[in-house]
């Protein structure tokens, strides 16, 4: 279904753990409706790359603060990918490499980057017509988005998604070791004191593990079409 051009442009918003599903339907979602897809765990992986190709401790906050100041993030969302460009490189290609994925998890539980990316986030939904992905997007990106959403799945399907996607993308790894990186991210991102991962209250909340992509988005479509 295409949406019309007389219908209304929602905030429509995506949370939830690794290996959920988010991306595949978030941009399922945003192809459906003409609308934008924004992931902004790529933001989080963009500090996390600079952190490591500069060579800072991120977990301390001075030097973390310093490193923004310098930091010159610019985005867009062209044909539903999210391209980074940090300076004038664009490190889209390195984001979802094994060492940027591990440090991601730490700079996002530190308030300066949740602070500094926030409005960088935010002006993407100014005029509507957006699938928004992460972790905190209903409850402090976005909270006044008419539809939310909390994707959620088992640790043994996620793990063996992320293994696939893992092998698709000519990477190493076994299904333990992933298992363990993701439980292990699971309760960083969980249990932060900032922004952590939980629902929204007026989320609607879906396991995916016994269902298909496809079903996922019909059920989101259902609930999106009915605000439009
Ligand atoms: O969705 P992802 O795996 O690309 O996210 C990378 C990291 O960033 C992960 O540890 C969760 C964190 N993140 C976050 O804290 N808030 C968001 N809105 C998006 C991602």
């Amino acid at each position: 279904m295409n949406a019309s051009a007389n219908t209304r442009r929602l905030v429509v918003t995506i949370d939830g753990p690794a290996g959920a599903g988010k991306s595949t339907t978030a941009r399922a979602l945003a192809a459906q409706l003409g609308y934008i897809y924004l992931d902004t765990g790529a933001l989080y992986r963009a500090v996390a790359w600079k952190a490591n190709t500069t060579g800072i401790d991120c977990s301390n906050p001075v030097a973390l603060k310093d490193l923004l100041q310098h930091m010159d993030l610019h985005v867009t969302l062209e044909d539903h990918t999210t391209r980074t460009i940090v300076g004038s490189q664009d490190v889209t290609p390195f984001l979802r490499a094994p060492d940027v994925t591990r440090v991601a998890s730490t700079v996002a539980a530190m308030p300066e980057v949740r602070e500094w990316l926030l409005p960088i986030q935010q002006q993407f939904g100014q005029a509507g017509g957006i699938v928004a992905e992460g972790r905190d997007m209903g409850t402090r990106v976005f909270p006044n988005a008419e539809v939310k959403f909390f994707l959620n799945a088992d640790l043994n399907t996620r793990t063996s998604r992320r293994y696939q996607e893992h092998r698709q993308a000519g990477h190493d790894g076994n299904q333990e070791d992933i298992r363990h990186q993701i439980h292990d991210r699971d309760t960083r991102d969980q249990s932060r004191n900032i922004a952590p991962l939980v629902p929204a209250t007026d989320a609607l909340v879906i396991d995916s593990s016994p269902m298909t992509v496809d079903e996922v988005v019909a059920t989101m479509m259902e609930s999106i079409t009915a605000r439009l």
